[in-house]
């Protein structure tokens, strides 16, 4: 299959580019499309996953079916023959990684959930015991299980490497206080919803952030949801707290760049093709025990 590093549809507006995914307006609503393309260490790589950004949109599409009931999410379609005849030149390029959406009046703050201390959550534990104000128990290891699942918010900046961890009072004073409880509960909710099917199929899901928006007043989750690139998902089978879990999507990629001693800045360099074999076969692997079902791409 081949690797679709960045979409082109023609005169469409094309209005955002994140590390993976092209954004495009289409009248009052947005059309989002998931490249190959993968980052690490905060940096696009050299080549792309053939077929990643078909895999994150079918978990996600999964995810908002299985979350439907404790909140209403964006979705319009994910299916090409309903989009907007503009678009139907470009079927072949948008079938399975696409999605229209609502375009919301977004919150400003990542909306972070997490059962299990790791990256960013680590990091602040160790100079504080505490997460985003949340005090935690001492002892706690880097990968430990939390007493509870905490909600522990971000500002959201341009350039995602730079996000913030903040406290619910700061949240609070960028959202008001109602919607930053309602965003709270919400995001815990679908967390242990989550998290409880993810152990069901043998996956931890450590940690993961949803973005929500308002649209006709009312609030809707918004962005991709519950993706390998929005969570931390680990093998329960090999889960052992005191050190860095392995990545179940990209420990082969974060070996390799180790292996070459590449220095973090860019450019960013091409991955051998066993790697990108081997990763894509994770990704296919996180969409099987995700959803009990075989992905063909
Ligand atoms: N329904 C929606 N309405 C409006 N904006 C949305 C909606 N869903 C997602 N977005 C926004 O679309 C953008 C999607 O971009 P994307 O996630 O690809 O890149 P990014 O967030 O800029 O960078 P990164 O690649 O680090 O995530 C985000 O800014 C997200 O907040
Ligand atoms: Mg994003």
């Amino acid at each position: 299959m081949k690797v679709l590093l960045e979409s082109q549809l023609g005169t469409v507006p094309k209005i955002g580019r994140g590390k993976v995914r092209d954004l495009y307006s289409i009248g009052d609503a947005l059309l989002l499309v998931a490249t190959d393309r993968i980052s690490a260490f905060d940096h696009i790589l050299g080549s792309g996953i053939p077929g990643k950004g078909k895999i994150l949109t079918q978990i996600s599409l999964f995810w908002f079916e299985l979350l439907a009931d404790i909140v209403t999410n964006h979705l319009i379609s994910a299916d090409v023959h309903e989009f907007p005849s503009e678009l139907q030149p470009f079927a072949d390029q948008l079938e399975g990684r696409s999605m229209l959406v609502k375009r919301a009046e977004m919150f400003p703050v990542e909306c972070v959930a997490r059962g299990f201390l790791a990256g960013s959550g680590w990091k602040e534990y160790l100079g504080s015991q505490s997460v985003c104000g949340i005090s935690l128990p001492a002892g706690l290891q880097d990968g430990s299980r939390l007493p509870e699942p905490i909600f522990t918010p971000a500002t959201k900046s341009q350039d995602s490497s730079h996000d913030e961890n903040i406290s619910f009072d700061v949240m609070q004073s960028a959202v008001n206080r109602e919607d930053a409880l309602e965003l709270k509960r919400l995001t815990l909710a679908l967390y242990n919803r989550a998290a409880a099917h993810a152990e069901k199929q043998g996956l931890i899901l450590a940690d993961t952030k949803f973005e929500f928006g308002r649209v006709n007043g009312k609030i809707i989750l918004t962005d991709e949801v519950l993706t390998p690139d929005s969570s931390r998902f680990w093998d329960a089978a090999l889960w052992k707290p005191g050190g860095a879990q392995p990545s179940f999507d990209k420990q082969f990629v974060r070996d390799y760049l180790e292996s070459i001693r590449w220095n973090k800045q860019a450019p960013a360099p091409a991955l051998p093709d066993d790697v990108v074999e081997r990763t894509q076969a994770k990704y296919l692997e996180a969409f099987r025990k995700l959803t009990g079902r075989e992905l063909v791409l």
